[in-house]
């Protein structure tokens, strides 16, 4: 019995090294047959491997974003080939790796003259062909505007900051009579909540925590192979981005059914401005209410970072502890309250660096680029990773959560290494939104509760940023 264990474990491990060099030799043949290939037009390829067919270097990314050493993939790769620009192939892709955070602000600056907008196919296929990031030139530049608009600092003055704080004190009265509540999930349903009261005019309901069910199927299919079996996460995002789309579409139904009942959303001024096909308005509204949701994730993210650093935490109880004093209790905020809270704006900053929401960006090359030596040939796809600029020693100790660096590294001495919501033509229309949620959350959270962790959580990455246990916490009203 032992020695047909033995015999097992040494079978099985043979069969592993066996695998695993022929796939270290497949790589270095693609690897060399991708560069010869491209030495005679070109110039000289970045160096690299494309992996395995398929799935190329999928699984060994997928362990890295998964540690508690997400830049692991980075750096064996930096070590082997002496280049933090390398090539790989993810998502189901062959692409341009670029951990150079000088590079891959560039490829940002240059949207639309070298580079543009070019998502892996999964990714495309959620978005849709009208997704504001899918889409090119006039149309891009037309869409991104409504976008602008619709979250003009105005707006965000007045109406969001009224919203927001109404809304999360009523979601924060019903987590004080549940006690007990996964902080993770919890977050996710109030942003859709506003999302959709601001895009279609829903209120929180069934309807919308469908939604939120929804669209969990949604974010893991974006980052998927694009493998479409029944029952695969790519198959079943597709499934879910079509019931979303039969609801807008019978959203828009009813309305024109309806002409009487007026509403003040985004999709009637959508409907109103007359030159926007269905599918556009369908797709440009999806992805908005995707793309929203995104600051959700920093909430539990920051509530964790904060419950393990407990100086942070006093500086930030202090902080909205004495805004409270001064109004006199829950009353509501104005844009001056918000802009006093310092050092929350660096907690913000440090839980943005650390949560990586955004891995990283998807250009296409429109012509031949030139760097550090090499060639990144027309049509190529470059991955900027910047999940790596953030995690950089240009920050110390880059994995410990640590706000007082923002306090000392006034300015750009982060540039450009610190671009969470990206740069250039696609800047993240809802920069300021995410700020002010975040903020607007700390302070309604921390002067209404304390509160203890109830599991060991851990960051992940993949499929998109989460802490694994969803952030159980109990709260306890505060006097
Ligand atoms: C902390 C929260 C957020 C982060 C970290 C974030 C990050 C980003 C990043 C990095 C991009 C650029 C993608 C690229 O260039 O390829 C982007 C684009 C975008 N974001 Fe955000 N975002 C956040 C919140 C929001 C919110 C609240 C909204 C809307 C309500 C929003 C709407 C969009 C849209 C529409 C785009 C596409 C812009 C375009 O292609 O023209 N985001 N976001
Ligand atoms: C989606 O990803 C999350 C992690 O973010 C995971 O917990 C969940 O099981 C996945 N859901 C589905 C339906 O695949
Ligand atoms: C936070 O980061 C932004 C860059 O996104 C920077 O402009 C700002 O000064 C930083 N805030 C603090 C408090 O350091």
């Amino acid at each position: 019995m032992a020695d047909q264990i033995t015999l097992m474990v040494v079978a099985f491990t043979a069969a592993v090294v066996l695998v695993h060099l022929i796939y270290r030799a497949w790589g270095n043949i693609q690897g060399r047959r991708e560069r010869n290939k491209v030495d005679t037009n070109h110039g000289r390829l970045p160096p690299g491997s494309t992996g395995w067919p398929l799935v190329g270097e999928t699984l060994s990314y997928y362990l890295s974003m998964t540690s508690n050493h997400p830049t692991k993939f980075i750096e064996e790769r930096e070590r082997r080939y002496k280049s933090d620009i390398f090539i790989s192939h993810l998502y189901g892709e062959k692409m341009v790796v670029s951990a150079d955070a000088h590079f891959n602000k560039f490829v940002l600056q240059n949207e639309g003259r070298l580079f543009r907008a070019k998502y892996p196919k999964a990714m495309n296929i959620m978005i849709g062909k009208y997704g504001l990031l899918t889409v090119h030139g006039d149309l891009h530049r037309k869409l991104h505007g409504i976008a602008v608009n619709l979250l003009r600092s105005e707006r965000l003055k007045v109406d969001f900051m009224e919203e927001i704080q109404t809304l999360v004190h009523s979601t924060l009265d019903r987590w004080a009579e549940k006690k007990e509540i996964f902080l993770f999930k919890e977050c996710h349903q109030m942003i859709i909540n506003l999302m959709a009261k601001q895009l279609l005019d829903l209120s929180s309901s069934k309807e919308t925590s469908e939604i939120r069910k929804l669209f969990i199927d949604f974010g893991n299919a974006s980052v998927a192979l694009p493998i479409k079996i029944p029952g695969s996460t790519y198959f079943n995002g597709i499934k879910s981005r079509e019931l979303l789309i039969k609801k807008i579409l019978e959203t828009m139904e009813e309305r024109r059914q309806h002409p009487e009942v007026a509403h003040h959303d985004l999709l009637a001024r959508l409907m109103e401005e007359g030159t926007l096909s269905e599918e556009v308005i369908c797709d440009f509204i999806l992805f908005l209410l995707f793309a929203g949701q995104t600051s959700f994730r920093a909430m539990p993210f920051a509530i964790k970072f904060l419950s393990d650093c407990p100086k942070a935490l006093q500086q930030m109880k202090e902080e909205h502890d004495a805004i409270l004093k001064v109004k006199g209790g829950h009353h509501k905020l104005n844009w001056d309250d918000y802009t006093s809270m310092k050092f929350t704006q660096c907690v913000i900053n440090e839980t943005l660096r650390l949560s990586n929401l955004a891995a990283g960006f998807f250009r296409e090359a429109l012509e031949d680029t030139k760097v550090k030596g090499y060639v990144i040939p027309k049509g190529w796809v470059i991955f900027a990773f910047t999940t790596a600029n953030h995690l950089d020693k240009k920050f110390d100790a880059p994995l410990k959560f640590d706000p007082w660096r923002w306090q000392q590294n006034q300015d750009s001495s982060y540039d450009p290494f610190y671009i969470p919501f990206g740069a250039g033509a696609r800047l993240c229309p809802g920069y300021n939104l995410a700020k002010l949620e975040l903020a607007l959350f700390f302070h309604i959270f921390i002067t209404r509760f304390r509160w203890e962790t109830l599991a060991n959580d851990k960051i992940s990455y993949l499929p998109l940023p989460h802490l694994t246990k969803g952030l159980p916490i109990r709260l306890h009203p505060r006097e």
